[in-house]
């Protein structure tokens, strides 16, 4: 591969994001267009007995009110997230008067501005007959239910008899840990514009999958995928909150189709935390059993969530264990209950996030057990295979994670003593975890064309929601055409593109670019073609395997490109405006044949104010272990990004329902705080580039977004641990536990 694969290259899309012209959903100027308010529920539990508009119609500006008693019929879209929808819940919006949570959209609201919505939709009365509301786990207990499976893959696992080695082990350590409510938050808010031509529907939406939008959507309406367009050409941040698709996409169609107008919805931050999912609680007790030399025995992990009162997600925290550690005897079981709130969804390594925080803290207490170094415990017990399936893994490089973090961060300089390292006043404290996510791929399609002048556009209908792709896929088609990187268009985020899989599950960089090389190679196919049919190329009648198409320019197989002639010569010549390669990639058989898993280790340094029990993440430093890094430096800022987050997680976010009327007290950005810049010290990230041979024959990357969340958390608490001698278990980590 040539040197534009795994450098720094900055994002194709920068300079119109630092310039405000990159036009997110709700930016788009649209002539004539209406504005519509969704009206959310203010109860959590009951119905609807009335909705009185009368007075709202007559405001000025008014256009357009619907409600369950005159929307037009919607239907369950299929729900199938893995092939073709996925609707964030089952239930479609105004599906009956029957209210299920806080925030849930009861109306939608059209007039000419959006004052004029937003003043008419406050004079809509709805009257209710409300229930108490169910809103805590330990007063759903009468729901609980013990959820089946996880996107294919079984929740409940047993190996060997985890219960009797835990009763013979030599060392043991038993705990309940808790994780909060937590959302998303992107900084950019769910907005849609639709506008109708006919009965042809297009939404500038911001979402992660603009395939699965459009599915869903036209499921919803009861339409054809063909006469839905979704465009979403940036996002704004998503983190599991954009991936399936929520009510408001289609009461913007809905309310657009009414009133004969393009419409405007965007939903407020208070809405963000109703109506685009969260990420559940979790109650998880962990027991690990030993011998003394620190080798595994038993690991027992039993998680208990809360999804909403009619539909099923469940936080699978779990299913780590499967194969995180080499263990004889593994029972993992998860148990869900029922309350009245919305339903929960993906937030960024779903299950992997808040369940390696429990585990990784339960490993930083058995350490301390055994008296063995927390790193040395990992490596003890490093798993050489997935022990689940059984298959051997891609690529590993853990250890080699480990080691290289351990280094950087200086951790042999470590005393494990806790409150025994100080900075002046201030207790200091490192700890560590592991990270992982799974290598996830599914089948992707791109389209390459190389114009006349040389340049080249490449499209795909995925997504970039600030990972890079833009960049990446230029990088791809760079690489393999020699085409310099400013010299090439990457379009996405558009369902007329060739198909692409959600970007989710950290699979976009995996499932889009072996499509975006295998169409560029198609199009240099057409290049050689075009070259030995033209009568007045110097290559004309030569056999295809005897020229090569790389670096600008076709040329004699073992000569220099130099001595070739260029793409643009050889489309002038043959009076081409383009040349064209499509291509569809999909991962085959090594599936079954190897199991495909990223790796990290996270090492963390606090510095704990003792007087106000104030913690500062003074230093992060991580390794990943992702397969091949594609651009550098937009996967240090994943990186970055996703060990902010993991800051925020440990420290911060928590979101607070008041469980008399379901409603929800932190929904601004002021009292759910996230880490803001003066949060955020040292954060030292290096990836160990190796790429996995099976993801794909050549390109051989995993994907950077969800691992480098992972394993943050508990890394900070067991730092915390150190610093003070307090172990706490439950997040955030707030003062007030500290005290
Ligand atoms: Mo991620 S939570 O799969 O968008």
């Amino acid at each position: 591969m040539s040197a534009v694969i795994g450098s720094s290259i900055s994002r194709k899309d920068g300079y119109l994001k630092v310039t405000g012209q990159a036009r997110y959903a709700a930016d788009h100027p649209i002539e004539s267009v209406a504005h519509a308010v969704a009206i959310c529920s203010t109860i959590a539990h009951g119905r609807v007995t009335s909705i009185d508009s009368s007075e709202a119609e007559g405001a000025p500006g008014f256009l357009a009110v619907l409600h369950h008693g005159n929307a037009p019929q919607l239907f369950r879209p299929v729900n199938n997230f893995m092939t073709s929808s996925k609707p964030g819940e089952i239930r479609v919006v105004f599906e009956d008067d029957k209210v299920h949570y806080y925030g849930q959209y009861l109306a939608v609201l059209v007039a000419e501005t959006l004052q004029q919505a937003q003043f008419a939709a406050s004079l809509v009365k709805i009257t209710y007959e409300s229930a108490p509301p169910v809103m805590e786990t330990d007063k759903a207990m009468d729901t609980v239910f013990d959820p089946a499976e996880f996107f294919g893959e079984k929740l409940a696992v047993k190996r060997g008899d985890a219960e009797s080695a835990l009763r013979s082990a030599e060392v043991k350590h038993e705990a309940e840990y808790f994780t909060p409510t937590e959302h998303h938050n992107p900084m950019e808010p769910c907005a849609s514009i639709a506008s109708w031509d006919g009965d042809e529907l297009t939404l500038l939406e911001t979402t992660q999958w603009v395939v699965g939008a459009r599915n869903t959507v036209a499921e919803t309406l009861g339409t054809a995928a063909e006469k839905v367009h979704i465009v979403s050409p940036f996002i704004g941040g998503g983190f599991g909150c954009k991936g399936f698709v929520w009510p408001h996409s289609v009461l913007s169609a809905i309310a657009s189709k009414q009133v004969g107008r393009p419409i405007k919805l965007n939903l407020t931050r208070k809405q963000m935390f109703s109506g685009c999912g969260r990420r559940s609680e979790t109650r998880q007790k962990i027991s690990l059993g030993a011998q003394s030399t620190g080798k595994l025995t038993a690991i027992v992990h039993d998680t208990l969530v809360q999804t909403s009162t009619f539909d099923e997600f469940t936080e699978s925290c779990g299913g780590i264990n499967r194969f995180l550690y080499s263990c004889p005897h593994v029972s993992i079981a998860h148990h869900s209950v029922r309350v009245n709130i919305v339903t929960p969804t993906p937030m960024r390594a779903p299950g992997e996030n808040p369940g390696l925080f429990a585990m990784e803290s339960a490993m930083d207490e058995l350490a301390y057990k055994l008296a063995i170094d927390p790193v040395e415990l990992r490596v003890i017990n490093h798993s050489d295979k997935n022990e689940h399936s059984n298959l051997p893994w891609s690529s590993k490089y853990l250890k080699d994670c480990y080691h290289l973090a351990a280094e950087k961060f200086g951790w042999a300089k470590r005393n494990p003593k806790p409150r025994s390292m100080r900075d002046g006043k201030y207790l200091v404290g490192w700890g560590m975890a592991t990270a992982t996510y799974p290598g996830m791929r599914s089948p992707g399609a791109a389209k390459v064309r190389i114009l006349q002048d040389g340049s080249a556009v490449v499209s795909s209908a995925t997504q970039d929601m600030g990972g890079g792709t833009y960049t990446t896929m230029a990088q791809l088609v760079s690489d393999v055409t020699g085409i310099p990187m400013e010299r090439i268009l990457p379009e996405l985020g558009d369902s007329y593109m060739p198909p692409a899989p959600v970007s989710g599950g950290s699979m976009t960089t995996a499932s889009v670019l072996p499509a975006v090389r295998q169409a560029a190679t198609g199009a240099l196919k057409k290049i050689v073609k075009a070259a030995i049919a033209d009568k007045k190329s110097p290559f004309h009648g030569k056999k295809e395997d005897e020229l090569v198409a790389a670096n600008g320019g076709v040329f004699q197989k073992g000569s220099t490109p130099e001595s070739g002639i260029s793409y643009a010569r050889v489309l002038a010549a043959t009076n081409q405006a383009s040349v064209e390669g499509e291509s569809f990639a999909q991962p085959g058989k090594e599936r079954e044949k190897y199991a495909f898993q990223s790796w990290g280790a996270q090492f963390v340094e606090v510095k704990v104010d003792p007087e106000i029990a104030k913690v500062t993440v003074s230093r992060v430093v991580s390794a990943f272990d992702v397969g091949r890094i594609i651009n550098r430096k937009t996967a240090q800022s994943q990186a970055h990004s996703g060990i902010i987050m993991g800051v925020g997680m440990a420290l911060m976010e928590h979101t607070v329902y008041d469980n008399r009327d379901g409603g929800i007290i932190t929904s601004n950005l002021a009292d759910y705080a996230v880490p803001v810049n003066a949060d955020i010290h040292s954060i030292d990230v290096h990836f160990i580039d190796k790429p996995d041979p099976y993801i794909d024959p050549e390109i051989g990357a995993r994907g950077v977004g969800e691992i480098t969340v992972t394993g943050v958390a508990p890394a900070i608490a067991n730092a915390i641990y150190h610093a003070t001698g307090r172990r706490i278990r439950e997040l955030p980590i707030t003062p007030d536990k500290l005290l």
